[in-house]
């Protein structure tokens, strides 16, 4: 298909604009994922391609921005969210920066400012604006914004174009990069627009049912039990990480490749959902300390806790303020939450929905997640756990591309439902991890500013893994290595259950 590239598509869906082959987070903030360099060799990549997928990728992020009015661009409601209108001209930034500053001979930048305005995090470049702030610009507008879209898209397109082969092998692995970390930024931008939406009163549908629901059918039927299998691992000597020898894109955290040791485990055959959630906040999941790590239970207690964020709780117990979030008042202060499904409602980006028993829970901290799997008799499996049964398994699920943008129950077919094979690994919500988000042995980060990208941010945070129902397909991998801090409920983040075996 054509974009035209001079504004925003209005009837591309996201599956066709994301076509290219091909999250990890980058929160920019302490937490985020991303990465310095791919160790693909340069020349591999082709200029045509690469561009298309420049194309494909760019036109996504506005496909994204389509139903928003202006005003929904610029507001920041907590120091962890970002304005759209910051990811459209961060995500530009990048490649000003690192592309075209870098290789394009003659480039000049559209505004002296924008540097500092749009530097997220990455000290060698130079000082920026205070992250907390970017709420309070509203200049330069959406439109000049859009601008800068246009400005910078078009000496990319014309750099790739009359590129040498020897800039281009200096060059093309960091315009690769550009696009992973401009899809990070869309998934970014979705849990941020969820969080401006939620702060509302009127609770605003990013997109209406009616949209969603049209896709709802490609990955969610009607909601029906579906049992959790345990699914036995045999553990043993297992190779983790992503191979230098694969030509394949990934962030310099996910290698190098190196053995790992698991003793033999069991894993879910499918994620936690919103009822057995539901059935651990019923039996005092949220008052018994026993069940939580210290820290967590500090933190719960301090937020005032009482559900996953975005829940709300419409029964009795809740009191006359029924359009509050459940997490809005300490846990002395409200009554008991209400064990009925029925009662409860759930914010989204279609707008405030009924709380579907069968779909994954999603909007957990690590710090909630632990505590479930405690009271579960279970545990968090470790990162390596995850990587060994994902590899052998292909990449499919509610993605960004299903237009959902909502976690799905399991797949409706007769058959998924009987099946043996671990499901819901790709897409849906990121599953928090037991393992501390570290370097892998032999890690060393890039060299210059881009090193800046993931190295830094190994410390106070856990790995997440295998993507959400924001995460494109082409950014995905099983060695993918999400992270965020442990108290981080608004990425689109729940849990699979695992336990030893025996
Ligand atoms: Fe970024």
């Amino acid at each position: 298909m054509t974009i035209d590239l001079n504004r925003p598509s209005s009837n591309g869906s996201p599956a066709a604009l994301a076509s290219s082959p091909t999250p990890q987070s980058e929160t920019d903030s302490a937490a985020a994922t991303t990465a310095a360099a791919t160790t693909a060799a340069p020349t591999d990549l082709d200029p045509a391609d690469l561009l298309a997928r420049f194309r494909s990728v760019r036109a996504l992020t506005e496909h994204l921005c389509e139903p928003l009015e202006v005003e929904d661009y610029v507001i920041q409601t907590m120091p962890d969210v970002s304005p759209a209108k910051w990811h459209l001209a961060h995500t530009t930034w990048f490649f000003e920066t690192f592309l075209l500053q870098a290789h394009a001979s003659g480039y000049e930048v559209l505004h002296p400012m924008y540097n500092y305005l749009f530097n997220s995090y990455y000290n060698a470049v130079g000082y920026r604006h205070c992250r907390p702030k970017r709420g309070l610009i509203s200049r330069p507008t959406v439109a000049e914004i859009y601008d800068y879209r246009r400005y910078v898209d078009q000496h990319v397109e014309q750099f790739v174009e009359e590129v040498d082969p020897a800039t281009w092998a200096a060059a093309a692995s960091v315009l690769e990069l550009g696009l992973h970390h401009e899809q990070q930024h869309q998934e970014l931008m979705l849990m941020d627009l969820k969080h401006v939406f939620s702060e509302n009163p009127l609770f605003p549908a990013y997109r209406e049912r009616d949209t969603v629901e049209k896709t709802r059918s490609v990955n969610n039927a009607p909601s029906a039990p579906t049992a959790l299998r345990w699914i036995d691992h045999p553990g043993g000597i297992s190779w983790t990480g992503h191979a230098d020898d694969d030509p394949g894109f990934h962030f310099d955290n996910e290698g190098p490749r190196h053995r790992v040791w698991l003793e033999p485990f069991s894993i879910a055959s499918r994620m936690v959902t919103n009822a057995e959630y539901l059935a651990f906040i019923a039996d005092g999941g949220y008052e018994r300390p026993e069940l939580w790590l210290s820290l967590g239970w500090d933190w719960a207690q301090r937020e005032g806790w009482t559900a996953p964020l975005y829940w709300q709780d419409h029964g009795a117990g809740a009191g006359t303020d029924t359009g509050s979030f459940a997490d809005t008042g300490t846990a002395t202060e409200r009554d008991a939450p209400s064990a009925d499904i029925a009662d409860w409602k759930l914010m989204t980006l279609a707008g405030v929905l009924a709380l579907d028993p069968e779909e994954p829970v999603v909007h957990l901290s690590y710090f909630e997640a632990d505590a479930y799997a405690t009271w579960a008799g279970a545990r968090l499996p470790t990162e390596h756990e995850w990587e060994a049964v994902a590899a052998e398994r292909p990449i499919r699920g509610n993605l960004v591309e299903s237009g959902r943008y909502h976690p799905a129950a399991t797949p409706a077919p007769a058959e998924a439902r009987t099946s043996d094979d671990v499901q819901q690994l790709f897409g849906e919500a990121w599953e928090w991890t037991a393992s501390a988000y570290a370097p892998y042995p032999g890690y060393r980060p890039a060299e210059g500013a881009l090193g800046e990208y993931n190295g830094k941010f190994m410390s106070n945070q856990y790995v997440l893994r295998g993507g959400s129902c924001a995460t494109s397909h082409s950014h995905l991998r099983a060695t993918y290595r999400n992270f965020f801090p442990p108290d981080a409920r608004w990425p689109f983040t729940g849990l699979r259950l695992a336990k030893d075996a025996g």
